[in-house]
Order: C-alpha cells, then sequence, then structure tokens
C-alpha cells in the first residue's frame, strides 16, 4: 500500500524510483529487432491448408453464410482457386463434397460412386494443378440422410463400427486410384487407419498418406462446417450428437490412447481437432510423438472470430493471426483452417 503510494509519487514526480533487480526480461522487447531475434515461433504459409468445399454443376459458386468468406465451389471453380492457392504458396488442399440432398442415403452408399463428386475433383486438381496436395476427408456424413459419419444403427442408437470400416476402406483405394496424396479418415471409428493402410497397400498405393483425425473432439464448433456441407439440413439440426464415437472434451489421457493406436496402426500424420480450445492437447501429442502433428482450426473457430468482427468487436487480422500462431506454439506443425488464403494474401500486401 506505502509503496503503491511511494511508486505513484515517484511516477508523477522525478521517475528516480528504481527497483534493484537482475532479471529485466522486458530488455529484449524493448525494439522490433531483439523481439524479432527472441521470437520463438513462427507461421509460414507452407504450414497451412485450405479447406475446401465442393459442389456439382458449372454454376455459380454458393456463399456459405455461417462463414463469411467461404464459399461451395464447382469443379472449374475448385481449379481456379487451387491454381490461386498454389501461386500464394499454400501447399495443401483438404476437400469436402457437398451433395445434393437426392443423393444421400442410409448407408451413404454414394461414397462408394467411382463418379462420385469428390472423386472427380480429385482428378480434375491433379490433372491441372499437379503441385498441389490433395488431402480428402474420408467419413460418410456428406453422403448419409442422418448425418452421421458412418453406419448408424438406429435401434442401437450407435455407429456400426466394424462394418463402416469396411466402407471407409474402399473409398481410400478410390480416393488414392484418383490421386490424392492424403486419405484423412474423420470418422473416429476403432480400427480405420490400420484397415485403410492395409487396403491401400493391397491395391499398391502405399505412396498414398494417411492423415488420421486422431483426437477428435465431440465439439460444437463444427456447427457452421455442418450447414457448409449440409449434414445439418439433412439432419435437420448442426448439433448432431457425435458422443459415441468422437472424444469427450474433457478427457486428455482418451486422446492420448487414440493417438498411439493410431501411430501404431500406421498413420502419417496425426491430428488434433478444433484447435484453439484444445491447444493443451496439441502439446500433449507434440510431446508425446515424433510423427508430423496437424491441427484443424473448425468451422466454428473461424465464424465466432469473423462475427465479433463483424460487429468491429474485434480486429479480424490480428486475431486470426493470434488464433494461428497460438497453434502453432501449442505444437502443431501443420494447420488446417479457413483463413489459409486470407493469411497467405496479407503477407503479400506486406
Ligand atoms: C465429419 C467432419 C466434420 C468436420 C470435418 N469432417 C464435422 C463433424 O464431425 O460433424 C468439421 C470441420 C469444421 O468444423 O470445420 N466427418
Amino acid at each position: 500500500m506505502i509503496r503503491g503510494l511511494v511508486m505513484v509519487l515517484c511516477m508523477t514526480a522525478d521517475f528516480d524510483f528504481r527497483l534493484d533487480l537482475t532479471h529485466r526480461p522486458r530488455r529484449l522487447r524493448r525494439t522490433a529487432a531483439l523481439r524479432a531475434m527472441a521470437n520463438e515461433t513462427d507461421l509460414h504459409v507452407h504450414n497451412l491448408i485450405q479447406p475446401l468445399f465442393v459442389i456439382d454443376g458449372d454454376g455459380a459458386s454458393e456463399a456459405i453464410e455461417s462463414m463469411p468468406g467461404i464459399s461451395r465451389l464447382t469443379i472449374p471453380l475448385l481449379v481456379q482457386e487451387c491454381r490461386e492457392l498454389a501461386d500464394l504458396g499454400i501447399p495443401a488442399v483438404a476437400l469436402f463434397p457437398k451433395l445434393d440432398n437426392s443423393l444421400k442415403t442410409d448407408n451413404g452408399r454414394e461414397a462408394l460412386n467411382p463418379e462420385t463428386l469428390v472423386l472427380r475433383a480429385i482428378r480434375t486438381i491433379k490433372n491441372e494443378v499437379p503441385e498441389m496436395v490433395v488431402i480428402t476427408d474420408l467419413a460418410l456424413d456428406p453422403y448419409t440422410v442422418h448425418g452421421h459419419d458412418g453406419l448408424f444403427d438406429v435401434q442401437a442408437g450407435d455407429l456400426i463400427n466394424d462394418a463402416t470400416v469396411e466402407i471407409l476402406a474402399e473409398m481410400a483405394v478410390l480416393a488414392a486410384e484418383a490421386g490424392a496424396d492424403f486419405v484423412a479418415p474423420s470418422d473416429m471409428m476403432d480400427g480405420r487407419v490400420g484397415a485403410i493402410r492395409e487396403a491401400l497397400d493391397k491395391n499398391h498405393f502405399e505412396k498414398t498418406s494417411i492423415m488420421a483425425y486422431s483426437a477428435k473432439f465431440a465439439s460444437a464448433f463444427y456447427g457452421p462446417f455442418r450447414d457448409a456441407v449440409g449434414s445439418a439440413s439433412s439432419a435437420g439440426t448442426h448439433l448432431l450428437d457425435k458422443r459415441s464415437y468422437q472424444l469427450n472434451p474433457g478427457n486428455r489421457r482418451e486422446a492420448l490412447v487414440e493417438v498411439a493406436l493410431d501411430e501404431g496402426e500406421g498413420a502419417d500424420v496425426l491430428m488434433v481437432k478444433p484447435a484453439g480450445p484444445y491447444l493443451d492437447i496439441i502439446r500433449e501429442v507434440r510431446d508425446a510423438t515424433e510423427l508430423p502433428l496437424a491441427a484443424y482450426q473448425v468451422s466454428g473457430e473461424y465464424a465466432q472470430i469473423q462475427a465479433a468482427a463483424q460487429n468491429g468487436w474485434l480486429d479480424l487480422e490480428r486475431c486470426r493471426d493470434e488464433s494461428l500462431l497460438a497453434i502453432r506454439r501449442a505444437g502443431a506443425n501443420m494447420i488446417l483452417t479457413y483463413f489459409a488464403r486470407a493469411y497467405a494474401e496479407s503477407l503479400r500486401r506486406t
């Protein structure tokens, strides 16, 4: 109290008050050059992966209301987008098809149609922008009426694990045939990474990599994505209950169990998702494995920054950059983010 008073007096008086300090960490923050020398974490465009939504036809793109700045693209527009992303230095895209509701069924069989939308998209991109790394999601949610990631047993109210895995493995082979560099199982079924690796190898796709959504939490932050791929409209809600397969948001050790299994089953890259609310998990996983680690800054994380910025409550660019840097600092090597393009463009401007 007295000391506080003294300090206030000194501040208003002649600034003569001196603490006897050995350590003054602020010395390294004094100038931009010093701050740059002491900088610990970098964010590069080559760390970023742009998720893209695909629709059929050759019409216009469709804006996604809950994801300002993001649209669903037809294949010709998608190719153009990939060209521009490659020119901006973004190395990879992750593809998500939005199907017409008429193609959705209980068992999601359109996923195994060799001419299905996402496979045509992969082929066209690999033809026209061959240097672009193409990652394709393996899960049934864009293809099922109920919006779940696998075959759904209505009576048990749960997914049928092993039969779903069998379909995912077939999807993986189709994606590899179409030219995908990575297949990315996002379904959280048990044993899928091993089954996918085996199916790929059996079909001589030993060069196709697996990016495993290893620690994927049952999150409400996926809401805007479910609008984007239409699983919300077919299921009637974006608050689908996926808690019987996605992780409990309170569980840290269980995330490490999943990660260890995926690593053992042959995953090439592991993933934590969402990213921002799960930075501690990213760090734990980074410390637990030597494999490259991806983190997915999901649709809801994107939407909340966009919404606050639209209201004038947050600075869009600075919150965007800070959120991405935090994910890197936590230990992610690659980040899937809807901000990838905008971030790369902002570097071009400076
Ligand atoms: C589903 C899938 C989801 C996302 C990627 N793949 C949503 C879900 O689990 O329902 C979410 C991505 C995002 O929110 O940006 N297989």
